[in-house]
């Protein structure tokens, strides 16, 4: 009971900032705080610890903090203002140990200020705006009393039916990684205590993204080198650069669901990786436990996952229920409770809490005046970082950049959408504070009679998707439809398209249709809106296309009828200004894809490093027995790393400072990059590696590096690389990480496909 007492007053002492040199808890001793607080904790207060609770808005407050306060509840999810989350925490305070509750959300991609979509920040291959995306949400997170994200998504997608394509960074397993150290460092700051930082969880563990014909939930089936290889890199990335948590995925791996995976969550994550943070399930997912079919009910879900070593159960209903009897049964062990509640503990004090539970909470007094004030945006930030992300795929004649002067015809369902400009898990962000693409185009025309507008379509007139689209309904309504019939609607737009001397259509997707469960067969652009884009192609008038959209889509045929098309995925809070900024050229456009756009549906996956075959289909020599679809071109409509700027830049043949390399030795790679057009622009020159003959099949190319440049027009630059033999290991079929001597082909290129080549032998 003494002890009891000191911890109370330690606590509220330390809440004030005024720790005595004689408290006698080690708080400065992390492992010995712990233990010595668990020695006081009831196994009731221990599972308390183990549940993470949604808040919704129909839930009662006052059940909540009493249940917070009997020390039944270790954090919640989903509240995430100050005046929220202070009622909460003073109940955390009121019980008898006190431990602080912490408060999560998925912060993914902005705060209040919502940056473009992750796979819209991975276009931007730029590791300082991608970290400063991941900052800016830190900080707007931690002023709301946050304590942790459910991000960075870092799962590989080579599959763009999948909805939650856009909540990653795309295909391929280098840049994935890259960023998934930059977005956990950006969140973290410093340290996870520190007030403006919030705690990474990386997610999903493991390989969400390959879930089978990209259907969402569904199982993975995979080989271990593929998964050593292309899938797991990132998640490690994401936990060697100090992601404090790791939310496990809903799907199963090779017929083990990832939540009751003792090899994923123990071998490989907590011996192999060495991962001494959070775990927490994803949704519900231990209850999802019976319906994979490998737990008969409740009882058998919650012991699978805490033998797993689940720390957290989210949205709990089962570890509250079921561990006691478990426990009394002898079914589990208590220290399979304990190892849990100790990385809660941990998780809490390395987020700062023990030290100052009001930590990221402040003083009622300090609570903004209003929550979304505009003084609280980031929009300078979010601006730069979304022009950044913009891909230029197509610009003939020198559509691009439009004339300030000119008379522009903007058109399009997506031309006046602040909600879906946000994207989807756009966390905090509000609707009326984004900016559409017919206010930013407006602010740079300024001129009204030179900006035309009408709708033109619908986002889609299916029936089955629409309701679909409300039934998610983020922020009532999702999708609001103009009700006049679609021909009526093009009818208008052709004809306002008269008096234009160019056609800019806002196409694409609604934010709904790339979200979590929102998988598609088809990737078109929804067929009313690919009328309208033949009326208005029909029109004459040079047509370009600005595609918003959560995944790369098919656009074989408005890639045939556009002039130019400029890939904005969705590009958040500053989108409209960001994408103004390029289509008229105050900014020159430098992303690249981080994903393959096939030409159709069939041709999935189309992955750019796939395994090298036996028969590959060679360019201009189709012949038969060749690996191709027989009944359209073989290859990509736009290869990963492809982008285009208002500029050209020609690379020079590769020089390799040798042909050979050791073990220990260092090879450069170096070409001339040359702006040779008319404007200053940047671009993304990257360094493929391809292991020619190997123990294993090896792929046909793999990203190893990449540089983004800036040269001024006519200016040109040596580019270096440095390849080493780490660069050339890879899992054998041993899973032995290790390089293999032999000839390999270096390749340097502005895109995946055209590239020059050298090659060396590995001694
Ligand atoms: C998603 C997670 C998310 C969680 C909490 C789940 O449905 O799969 O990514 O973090 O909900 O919102």
């Amino acid at each position: 009971m003494k002890k009891l007492c000191l911890l109370g007053l330690f606590v509220s002492l330390a809440s004030h900032q005024v720790l005595a040199a004689t408290t006698p808890l080690p708080l400065e001793n992390k492992d010995a705080f712990i233990t010595h607080l668990m020695s006081q904790m009831t196994l009731d207060e221990k599972i308390g610890q183990l549940r993470l609770i949604s808040i919704g808005p129909e839930m009662p407050r006052e059940l909540i903090r009493k249940e917070i306060a009997a020390g039944n509840i270790g954090g919640t999810f989903n509240s995430i203002t100050r005046p929220e989350n202070r009622p909460m925490q003073d109940a955390a305070m009121r019980s008898r140990l006190k431990i602080p509750m912490f408060f999560a959300y998925d912060v993914i991609h902005g705060h209040r200020t919502i940056f473009p979509i992750p796979l819209a920040l991975a276009s931007s291959w730029d590791m300082d705006a991608i970290g400063q995306s991941g900052r800016v949400a830190a900080k707007e997170a931690a002023a709301d009393s946050l304590d942790i994200t459910f991000a960075p998504m870092v799962d590989i997608s080579r599959d763009p039916r999948w909805g939650r394509s856009s909540e990653g960074f795309g295909e391929d397993t280098y840049l994935t990684s890259r960023i998934a150290g930059v977005m956990v460092r950006a969140y973290q700051g410093a340290t996870p205590s520190a007030a403006d930082s919030i705690m990474a969880s990386v997610k999903h563990f493991a390989l969400y993204g390959a879930v089978e014909g990209g259907r969402d939930y569904n199982t993975v089936d995979m080989s271990p080198v593929k998964m050593y290889q292309d899938y797991l890199p990132p998640y490690r990335a994401a936990i060697d650069a100090g992601a404090g948590g790791v939310m496990v995925a809903l799907n199963s791996i090779n017929g083990i669901p990832a939540t009751a995976n003792t090899w994923l969550m123990n071998d490989l994550l907590r011996k192999d990786w060495g991962f001494k943070g959070l775990a927490v399930s994803d949704h519900g997912a231990i209850f999802e436990l019976i319906k994979h079919g490998v737990a008969r009910d409740g009882r058998e879900a919650a012991k699978l996952a805490i033998k797993a070593g689940i720390d957290m159960s989210m949205n709990d209903t089962l570890y509250g229920k079921e561990l006691p009897g478990l426990l009394k049964a002898g079914e589990i062990e208590q220290k399979d409770i304990d190892n849990a509640v100790r990385e809660v503990l941990a998780a809490k004090y390395d987020m700062g809490l023990f030290k100052d539970p009001y930590l990221r909470i402040g003083k009622a007094e300090d609570d903004p005046a209003d929550t979304y004030a505009e003084s609280r945006l980031h929009r300078a930030e979010a601006r730069e970082v979304a022009r950044r992300s913009l891909v230029l795929l197509k610009n003939q004649n020198e559509t691009l950049p439009l004339k300030k002067d000119a008379k522009v015809m903007l058109v399009g369902p997506l031309a006046k959408a602040p909600i879906d400009m946000m994207g989807s898990w756009a966390a905090a962000g509000k609707p009326a504070q984004s900016v559409t693409l017919f206010d930013g185009m407006s602010s740079v025309i300024g001129d009204k009679a030179n900006l035309i507008y009408a709708r033109g379509a619908n986002i889609t007139s299916d029936k089955r998707s629409l309701d679909y689209l409300n039934f998610l309904n983020f922020d009532a309504p999702e999708v609001v439809d103009d009700p006049r019939p679609a021909n009526v609607l093009i009818d208008e737009a052709v004809k306002a398209a008269k008096d234009a001397d160019v056609i800019v259509a806002a196409v694409g997707e609604s934010r709904g249709m790339s979200h979590e469960s929102s998988s598609r067969t088809d990737l078109n652009i929804p067929e009313t809106q690919r009328e309208l884009i033949r009326a208005l192609k029909a029109t004459g008038k040079p047509l370009v296309l600005v595609l918003m959209n959560g995944r790369p889509l098919t656009i074989l045929e408005e890639n045939q009828s556009a002039d130019a098309i400029l890939e904005t995925w969705f590009s958040g809070t500053e989108g409209g200004n960001a994408i103004a900024d390029v289509l008229f050229g105050d900014y020159n456009p430098s992303g690249k894809l981080p994903v393959t756009f096939p030409r159709s549906v069939g041709q999935i996956p189309t992955y750019y490093n796939h395994l090298s075959i036996g028969r590959p289909f060679t360019p201009g020599k189709p012949g038969n027995y060749t690996s191709q679809y027989f009944d359209d071109t073989t290859g990509p409509l736009f290869p990963f790393g492809y982008g285009l700027s208002y500029t050209q830049f020609t690379l020079s043949d590769m020089a390799l400072s040798s042909t050979t390399l050791n073990a220990t030795g260092k090879l450069d790679a170096s070409v001339m990059l040359k702006n040779t057009g008319k404007r200053d622009g940047e671009t993304v020159v990257q360094l493929y590696i391809q292991d020619v003959t190997g123990s294993m099949i090896r792929p046909v190319k793999e990203l190893k590096n990449f540089q983004k440049i800036m040269l001024k027009a006519g200016e040109q630059k040596v580019v270096h690389f440095t390849i080493t033999e780490d660069d050339l290991k890879f899992y054998n079929a041993q899973l032995k990480y290790a390089a293999e001597p032999g000839k390999f082909n270096v390749q340097i290129g502005l895109d995946s496909q055209d590239v020059t080549q050298q090659s060396f032998e590995l001694l």
